[in-house]
């Protein structure tokens, strides 16, 4: 469904933010990056995930060279929702409509995450699975689910890190637990969207005491912390819309003082690079092969 209203809107000189995945391949989302290239519009994907503002404190982190080299890049998005074989068919659970499931749909927010915080992937590994092959349509009739239920990917990342991505839908009593756990040459973070506001840390030099050194449980909330200075008292928490808020307010800045996207709003190139990974880790998984990342 993004296809032909994005390209049509940049012909017609609008600005355009699209939802996520951009399209159902990379092929389709080249389209869409190459007409807003030509109109020279402002364009975004909404990765809302790089506007929480622990992850964006992370990305700080990173950039700073405070966590030195980056060796593993570990994420988790689990949910339950058709984990009962009676939930009926939908157009998520269609490749013709959805281009895939768990990696276009949870798989490409941690793609996505991989990218912005860790870098440019080298090659995929992966395995992907189908629980449950038929589903009863809207009219009762048992329609075939032509996508992935869950899906497993190695990744090799260009700087050296090692990291591995996992979806899956059938993970009964994890509702929305988008989770990554960065291991570095200085430290590990961690981050669970079901605690947006908070970030685990943990230094391997930090100033401690040696009987209580662990991972500390940072709250995300300061004036000085990412996005903070817009909202309120240091305690007083922020939810999933916010995430929202920040990346329009980002896009909206962009458009009105002409300023460019990137690095931190993810633009329709990024869109297009996270496609040609997901269909990496689809032909990974169909082939069982090793797939090299080419852009
Ligand atoms: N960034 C995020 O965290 C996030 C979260 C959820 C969904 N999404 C993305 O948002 C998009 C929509 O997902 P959803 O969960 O809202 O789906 P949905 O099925 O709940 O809603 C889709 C809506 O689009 C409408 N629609 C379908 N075809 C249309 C057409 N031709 N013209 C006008 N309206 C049409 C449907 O009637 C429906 O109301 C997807 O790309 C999804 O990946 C992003």
């Amino acid at each position: 469904m993004h296809l032909e209203p994005n390209v049509a809107a940049a012909k017609a000189g609008k600005h355009i933010i699209s939802e996520k995945p951009l399209g159902r391949n990379a092929e389709e989302t080249k389209l869409m990056w190459d007409a807003a290239v030509k109109a020279g519009i402002k364009h975004q994907v909404a990765f809302n995930y790089r506007f929480v503002p622990s992850i964006r404190l992370v990305k700080q982190l990173v950039d700073s060279g405070k966590l030195g080299r980056i060796y593993h890049f570990r994420a988790t998005y689990l949910q339950e929702w058709i984990a009962d074989p009676d939930f009926p068919m939908v157009w998520r659970l269609d490749a013709s409509v959805a281009g895939s499931g768990t990696i276009g749909d949870l798989g490409s927010h941690i793609i996505d995450l991989g990218r912005y915080l860790v870098g440019e992937p080298k090659s995929v590994m992966a395995r992907t699975e189908t629980f449950i092959p038929e589903r009863k349509g809207a009219d009762g009739k048992i329609e075939k689910v032509t996508v992935d239920d869950a899906f497993q990917a190695i990744v090799e990342f260009n700087n050296g890190a090692f990291g591995t991505l996992e979806a899956s839908r059938f993970c009964p009593g994890r509702k929305n637990y988008n989770t990554f756990e960065i291991n570095a040459e200085h430290g590990s973070v961690r981050f669970n969207l079901e605690a947006l506001n908070e970030l685990e840390v943990f230094w391997k030099h930090g100033p401690v005491d040696k009987d209580t050194m662990g991972f500390t449980k940072v709250l995300v909330s300061e004036s000085y912390h990412p996005f903070w200075s817009n909202w309120w008292p240091q305690g007083h928490f922020i939810g999933w819309e916010h995430t929202f808020v920040h990346e329009l307010a980002h896009f909206l800045d962009a458009i009105v003082n002409n300023k460019p996207v990137t690095p931190h709003g993810p633009d329709f190139e990024d869109g297009y690079k996270n496609a040609v990974i997901c269909d990496a880790i689809l032909n990974s998984a169909s082939s069982r092969r090793q797939v090299d990342i080419k852009y």
